[in-house]
């Protein structure tokens, strides 16, 4: 058996432990774990699974929402504005790839080093669930018979994409380094920093400029397809950022030594650089404003979300932003309740009984 806190022992790829004992709850950690990471019961971190039951209880395909009246509007000549059309190009021109990046975050940096089988589990959801998101960008380019290359290339052609993008592929690239371990204050660091970078930064602050940007369509009756779908992947976010949030916090009570005053400031050196850069992509979606949405309205809006995650992590705000410029985003956010949301699906799904024998 190797020794706690080594490599294959965090990564479960390990030689098995023949005829040890069960493993104790007690014993498992959110990384560095000495308990065996193949072992999901008994649970440590309900937190954890009932996140990953929440996820599988919201399942939907992109494909199962209608998009001919988004269709019909996008054709139109007179459908949308010139400016409407480019903040839609340039907000599905940044998720296309996002979610991707932040697949690849889950999959090829945070899922090595987060030695926890509940969290693992959750992982594993989440991947899925950004394939489904990714496949979303992917059914909206095919029914509006968008360029592909426009909207998939697009964080390599428009600056304000690149830029995001760029600053947060930083800290994935440390931890994807396959010589890369966590157990040293200094590479624990590395990886609060990634989950930072992704869940409070990528999926808690970046994408909620170009929800709002969308949802603020469809409250219109404007690509109310779109929307729709918006509003399911906004859905799944919340529980992704939810889940990043309970993690840092977790990390922090069982390694106080990391959070340091010095980390914690540069921890808010980095929430800050976000807020400009997203200040800076909602400039350039919405030069000149629209459906009610200015960029300074955008501005205000992103003080007030990088505020409140400053405080889900334990930090003061950065702003003092104090009230939420667009209060029915909380709404559009709390769909738990509103019980008829599903009643727009198009299809059933089968529960089972689909396997054919002969
Ligand atoms: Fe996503
Ligand atoms: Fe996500």
């Amino acid at each position: 058996m190797q020794p706690p806190g080594s490599t294959e022992n965090a990564s479960g790829l390990g030689e098995i432990a023949r005829g040890a004992a069960p493993i104790d709850a007690d014993d498992k950690r959110m990384i560095n774990a000495r308990a065996d990471v193949n072992q999901l019961l008994p649970l440590k971190y309900t937190w954890a699974w009932e996140k990953y039951l929440a996820g599988c209880a919201n399942h939907w395909m992109p494909t199962e929402v209608a998009m001919q009246a988004d269709i019909a509007l996008w054709r139109s000549p007179g459908g949308l504005t010139d400016d409407e059309r480019l903040m839609l190009t340039r907000n599905l021109g940044f998720f296309a790839t996002a979610e991707s990046l932040v697949a690849n975050n889950i999959v090829l940096a945070v899922y090595r080093h987060l030695t926890n089988p509940e969290c693992r589990q959750y992982l594993l959801r989440q991947s899925f669930e950004e394939a489904v998101h990714t496949h979303t960008f992917q059914y909206v380019c095919e029914s509006l018979g968008l360029d592909e290359g426009a909207l998939f290339n697009a964080y390599r052609e428009v600056p304000s994409i690149t830029e995001k993008d760029a600053w947060a592929l930083r800290w994935t690239r440390a931890l994807s380094d396959p010589d890369f371990r966590t157990g040293t204050p200094e590479n624990d660091r590395a990886f609060l920093r990634d989950l930072v970078a992704f869940y409070v930064v990528f999926e808690g602050m970046w994408f909620y400029t170009g929800f709002a940007q969308i949802l603020s369509l469809g409250r219109r009756n404007k690509m109310v397809g779109i929307a729709e779908q918006y509003q399911y992947i906004l859905r799944d976010e919340s529980i992704h950022l939810n889940f990043g949030i309970d993690c840092i916090n977790q990390i922090k009570i069982e390694n106080p030594h990391l959070w340091t005053a010095e980390f914690a400031a540069e921890i808010r050196t980095m929430l800050y650089e976000a807020c400009e850069l997203e200040v800076a992509y909602a400039r350039d979606t919405m030069p000149r404003g629209m459906l009610g949405l200015t960029a300074e309205s955008c501005e205000r809006y992103l003080r007030f979300i990088t505020d409140r995650r400053a405080e889900q992590i334990g930090l003061a705000p950065l702003f003092g932003e104090p009230e939420n410029p667009f209060p029915w985003m909380s709404e559009a956010m709390d769909l738990r309740k509103e019980k008829n949301f599903f009643e727009t699906r198009v299809t059933e799904y089968r529960t089972g009984g689909s396997l054919d024998w002969d």
